[in-house]
């Protein structure tokens, strides 16, 4: 009923698409520091061959999913085939090589939930994480960073988000609110049910990438020069998109019985995941499929008293779209 009312009331929110644009302009990382990642890959490439000359170095997160920020840290995952690797082991000769390099800060965090090694470039000023064969998570920057490929209002949408999540303090999973990578899965979802669809299924078309990573198989149809029209029929601009996503998750979805999936591009049931109870500490109070890992919910993290916050954010985001005179300045607002 409110919904209804306040759309009534809001056809100017075309006015804000310029305003929106900018914001998403603005946080788009300039081509230098894209420039510096790579300079930096090619020489941390350079001493790893020298002791392992099978492994082979990829870029996975936010600075390769095309949904990263200025001045973000990078992200590697050191690929390495054979059923002996010692992970702690590999981590701590992997630092002594980096730290006899004169790299700085280098540390080993083999105890971590995904031992990594920590170091500080001072060439190009670029901090960067190495973990050891997280190919899942590679796998998983690639479908997002083909996605972007399509329509960029996915882009668009998902660094509005971003931004928003940061300034509100909501992109904190230990303090159980939610990843960028789930924020992301959530703006591809909800592009995949407008009406027409901005975004296609990948993973339910035929596969033209597969891969089988930690016995998953990974296809899905990666060739997306291909879809650059898909969304075209679809004219809805990025203020109404911006409005369409918050109203949803404030007013629209439903927390108690429904799984969002950019695998099946649908609204899957939680008892169909069997994610209807707590388990452990997975309590399911907000369900988004991880693409690939089907069995893990990104919703885990959320606990009762963040998902309060989570929601009240979502409600405030909304309220904000469908009443302020300037929806753009309150909504990014530092909490
Ligand atoms: N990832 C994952 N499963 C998760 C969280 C993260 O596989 N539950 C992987 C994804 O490949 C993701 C990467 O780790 O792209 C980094 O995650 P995250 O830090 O959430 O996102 P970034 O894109 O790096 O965002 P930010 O700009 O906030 O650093
Ligand atoms: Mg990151």
């Amino acid at each position: 009923r409110m919904v209804k009312m306040y759309m009534a009331c809001r056809n100017d929110i075309h006015r804000y698409d310029a305003s929106f644009i900018a914001v998403y302009k603005s946080l788009i990382p300039a081509e230098e520091e894209l420039e510096k990642q790579r300079q930096l890959m090619a020489h941390l490439e350079n001493l790893v061959a020298k002791e392992w000359p099978h492994a082979k170095l990829y870029l996975y997160g936010s600075c390769a999913n095309s949904f990263g920020f200025p001045k973000s840290d990078i992200d590697v995952c050191l690929a390495i085939e054979g059923d002996d690797i010692n992970k702690s082991e590999m981590l701590l000769k992997l630092a002594e090589i980096l730290e006899s390099d004169n790299l700085q800060n280098v540390q080993a965090l083999t105890r971590a939930r995904v031992p990594i090694v920590k170091l500080m470039d001072p060439v190009t000023g670029i901090s960067c994480d190495i973990c050891i064969n997280n190919v899942l998570a590679v796998v998983n920057t690639k479908l997002l960073r083909d996605y972007a490929q399509i329509d960029v209002r996915l882009r668009q949408l998902a660094f509005i988000v971003k931004h928003w999540a940061k300034s509100r303090r909501v992109n904190e999973t230990y303090q159980g609110t939610l990843s960028s990578y789930a924020y992301v899965l959530m703006c591809i979802h909800f592009l995949q049910q407008r009406r027409p669809p901005i975004l296609p299924c990948l993973q339910e078309m035929e596969p033209t990438y597969s891969v089988r990573v930690d016995n998953i198989r990974c296809a899905y149809f990666d060739n997306v020069d291909r879809l650059h029209n898909f969304g075209s029929s679809n004219r809805e601009t990025i203020a109404e998109l911006v409005w369409g996503f918050f109203n949803y998750w404030a007013y629209a979805h439903d927390y108690a019985y429904n799984v969002v999936s950019v695998r099946t591009g649908s609204i899957l049931g939680k008892r169909e995941k069997d994610w209807t109870r707590r388990v452990g500490n997975d309590r399911h109070l907000i369900c988004i499929e991880d693409p690939f890992e089907t069995s893990h919910d990104l919703g885990r993290v959320v606990d009762k008293f963040s998902i309060r916050v989570l929601r009240e954010e979502f409600e405030r985001a909304a309220r904000i779209m469908h009443q302020e005179p300037n929806p753009c300045a309150k909504l990014f607002e530092p909490y």
